[in-house]
């Protein structure tokens, strides 16, 4: 082999001499040796481009396909076949190319056409490089030998990847924020809005007349989940001093989308009109309080906030840092009535359901169902409950409420640790009380599930 390359260098040398000039010098390297020419000239600009690769169209963390390139072309080489990425045999066939393929077949089609020109460019990359590669029988036959062999991929765990997958924060924001969205009825919702009914026509006119003044983005709430969030998202990017983003990746509690519901109406001015909202803060709300802060919504808008954003920061390396994301929105209203006088007013209160299990007279260690809400003024705390599905949304997508016996369990927040801390579950120091309950789970605020704290034991 030396002697090959010895040759081939001579040539190039003398010709390189002869001419002058480096012409004549790459396309006899080129001839040479394909595959390193490939790898420089096609590969290594993905490495390094600050730009992240087609596979941030699904993946908005913990893969890239950067990671699956090595400084050197033999390394990168010896890896991907070593770890199975690259089939020598049948080169077309090779899984690093399905993996890039993987965006064509995504259902989004606008995130499709977005990324196809990086695609393109991978794939044409990959494939003319895995196919000089597997021609070229010195590298078909080298091992990786020399002391750690080199590794290429993500270096997260499988669950991790499937966390900060695009698919399942859609998924997390259909039940998280999207399920809430009749408290943003009629002004957001444009797509809940039906001609064909009478009792409509009044909220249809409404939303017209405030999309006339405030423009579209008025409609927070598209046609489906994926739609929605993707806006939200996409309008968050345009960063002011004077205008806070809908989502707040830096501060999440401090996100347009929670600080606009949870706020009043501007100030009246003399005239009686109102002074133009504000978007900063103390950030005002033309539609008013539609949400308090604490509440169940509350919650589960801000869990949701807080996870996108900490996935996107590429927060979550390991298993253990990942949250359940295991809330199922329902219409099931819990009320508690005759809370204890000391309670101060708008204490946040979280209710946990526990089902009765199989032994007699024991109840489930973990709860079935979750809510959270603030104490008003006549010592009531409303919530509608979260069923605690399995987690990470695998199975078990419909969990019921069948009537019968169960625990409540209530804490409050008596030393404001939601404030700090708003998508936090409260410990056992911040513990009430709990009762045992005949439960029929009916639907909507008007079939609410009412019983007495006075009962808390
Ligand atoms: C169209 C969306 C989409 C794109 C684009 C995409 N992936 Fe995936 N990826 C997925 C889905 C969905 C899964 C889960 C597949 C499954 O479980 O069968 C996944 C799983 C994975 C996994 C987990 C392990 C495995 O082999 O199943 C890895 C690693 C991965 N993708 C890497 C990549 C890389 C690298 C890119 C870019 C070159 C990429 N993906 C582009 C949707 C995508
Ligand atoms: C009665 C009508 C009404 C309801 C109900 C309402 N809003 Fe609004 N909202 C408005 C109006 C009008 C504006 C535009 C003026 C402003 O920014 O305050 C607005 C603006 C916003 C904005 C700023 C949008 C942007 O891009 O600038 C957000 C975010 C928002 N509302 C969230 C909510 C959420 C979340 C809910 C439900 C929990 C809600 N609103 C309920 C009327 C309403």
């Amino acid at each position: 082999m030396d002697s090959i390359v010895c040759l081939r260098l001579k040539f190039a040398t003398a010709l390189f001499l002869l001419t002058g000039s480096l012409f004549f010098f790459c396309p006899v390297a080129d001839a040479a040796d394909p595959a390193l020419d490939l790898f420089e000239q096609r590969i290594m600009p993905i490495f390094k481009s600050p730009k992240p690769s087609s596979c941030v169209q699904c993946h908005l963390a913990s893969v890239d396909l950067k990671d699956y390139i090595l400084p050197s072309h033999e390394q990168t080489f010896i890896a991907l076949r070593d770890e199975g990425l690259i089939d020598i045999d049948n080169p077309d066939q090779s899984k690093i190319l399905k993996l890039i393929e993987m965006g064509t077949k995504d259902p989004d089609k606008h995130a499709k056409l977005i990324h196809r020109r990086t695609r393109d460019a991978e794939l044409a990359a990959f494939a003319a490089w895995i196919k000089a590669c597997s021609a070229d029988e010195q590298l078909r036959a080298m091992s990786a030998t020399s002391g750690v062999a080199a590794r290429v991929g993500p270096t997260t765990t499988d669950r991790v990847i499937r966390h900060t997958r695009k698919d399942r924060l859609v998924d997390s924001f259909e039940r998280n924020v999207w399920s809430q969205r009749m408290r943003c009825f009629p002004c957001h919702t444009p797509n809940e809005l039906d001609p064909s009914k009478p009792m409509h026509a009044k909220p249809i006119q409404r939303h017209r007349e405030l999309v006339e003044k405030f423009g579209k983005r008025m409609d927070i709430f598209r046609e489906t989940p994926a739609e929605s969030m993707k806006a939200l998202i996409n309008s968050s990017r345009r960063h002011s001093d004077d205008h806070l983003p809908l989502i707040n990746i830096d501060s999440p509690a401090e996100s347009l989308l929670v600080l606009k519901p949870t706020n009043k109406l501007p100030k009246k001015k003399s005239d009686g009109t109102f002074e133009p909202p504000s978007y900063k803060l103390p950030v005002s709300h033309m539609g008013g309080l539609k949400m308090h802060k604490d509440d169940h919504s509350y919650k589960s808008f801000l869990a949701w906030i807080e996870d996108y954003a900490r996935t996107v920061r590429e927060e979550y390396t390991s298993d253990d840092q990942l949250p359940l994301d295991n809330w199922l929105a329902t219409d099931i209203v819990l009320r508690l009535t005759n809370v204890p006088e000391q309670l101060e007013n708008l204490t946040p209160l979280q209710l946990f359901v526990y089902r009765a299990a199989d032994k007699r007279d024991t109840w489930q260690t973990e709860p079935i169902a979750f809510t959270q809400g603030l104490v008003t003024p006549r010592k009531i705390v409303n919530g509608s409950l979260f069923l605690l599905t399995q987690p990470n949304g695998s199975g078990n997508k419909e969990p019921k409420l069948a009537p019968g016996r169960y625990l409540i369990k209530v804490y409050a927040d008596k030393t404001g640790r939601l404030k700090n801390d708003p998508t936090a579950m409260l410990p056992e120091d911040d513990y009430l009380g709990e009762l045992e309950l005949q439960a029929r789970w009916r639907h909507g605020f008007k079939q609410a599930e009412i019983h007495s704290a006075t009962q808390l034991k």
